[in-house]
């Protein structure tokens, strides 16, 4: 028989982590995947132990372009149907547009952007077959806010919020909901990943959340089907206002905020 679990790509560190506990904690069923394979073994042990639930794992890195057709095959080939997928794995370049490659740019637009739509495409008939799905896409205030140095990190998400509302429009009356979560600051290995801990090290303490906290925050939107999750009362008015306010307004805002990260 069948049984129904939560994707959550990754799982091996901060937000993705916390989700995959937090899913765990509520009940469902885990796949983890990210590239760490040992971590992927340990966690899975872990939640099982700590919480009563299946979990398994399939390393895979999704920068490569077969990745996301390897995690629907190992799904499907162990009969896991996919009920939620979170949508979560990413990073950033720590370099000016020019210094960076084709290669690494098409390799980051795979694991932010085109990995999030193709494992979308793919799990998306299996949840049209339980006439239910949850979706969860973790972008990012940066998908709201002014160019910055990274010239594609915030294009990209902004393309992952636009494919959050499509999916909503397209299945939202056939039981499949998408939830964009779009936080701030938040201490994970993000930072560290990149090069840029010191970059996160300079933002004040009350701009910054724990991922234990945005993960149950987006649980809960997951859940309730909320199309957006913006986390804390200042994101929210940043975003409110990148959005509503006209953009070279937004931009000359940016400049002046934060000198020297525009230029
Ligand atoms: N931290 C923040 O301030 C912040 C703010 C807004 C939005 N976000 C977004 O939140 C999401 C999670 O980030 P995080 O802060 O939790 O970062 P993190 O702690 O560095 O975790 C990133 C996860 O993505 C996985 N990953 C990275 N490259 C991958 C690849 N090529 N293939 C497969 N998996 C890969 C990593 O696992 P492996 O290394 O094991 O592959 C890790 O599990 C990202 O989409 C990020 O853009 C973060």
């Amino acid at each position: 028989m069948n049984k129904n679990y939560a994707l959550i790509t990754g799982s091996t560190a901060g937000i993705g982590l916390d989700i995959a506990q937090e899913l765990a904690s509520r009940g469902h069923n885990i796949l983890l995947t990210a590239r760490r394979e040992d971590r992927l073994k340990d966690i899975a042990e872990q939640l099982t132990a700590d919480f009563g639930v299946d979990a398994h794992y399939v390393a895979a890195d999704l920068g490569e372009i077969d990745a996301p057709g390897k995690i629907f095959d190992f799904c499907t080939s162990n009969n896991y149907d996919v009920d939620i997928l979170v949508n979560n794995a990413g990073y950033t370049i720590n370099k000016k547009f020019h210094e960076i490659s084709e290669e690494e740019e098409e390799r980051f637009i795979r694991v932010l952007g085109l990995g999030v739509i193709a494992l979308t495409k793919r799990f998306i008939p299996g949840m049209l077959k339980l006439n239910s799905g949850k979706i969860m896409l973790v972008s990012s205030l940066a998908a709201f806010a002014p160019p910055a140095r990274g010239a594609l990190y915030g294009p990209v998400k902004t393309l992952v919020n636009r494919f959050g509302d499509a999916v909503n429009f397209n299945y939202r009356s056939q039981g499949i909901t998408a939830t964009n979560i779009c936080p701030g600051f938040v201490e994970t290995e993000f930072h560290t990943a990149s090069g840029m801990q010191d970059v996160m090290d300079e933002v004040p303490s009350f701009m910054k959340k724990d991922s234990k906290t945005i993960a149950k925050g987006a649980v809960d939107a997951m859940m309730n089907g909320k199309r957006l999750w913006i986390p804390g009362l200042l994101i929210k008015i940043i975003a409110f206002f990148c959005y509503h306010l006209p953009g070279p307004l937004v931009i000359k805002i940016g400049s002046s905020l934060a000198g020297g990260r525009y230029d």
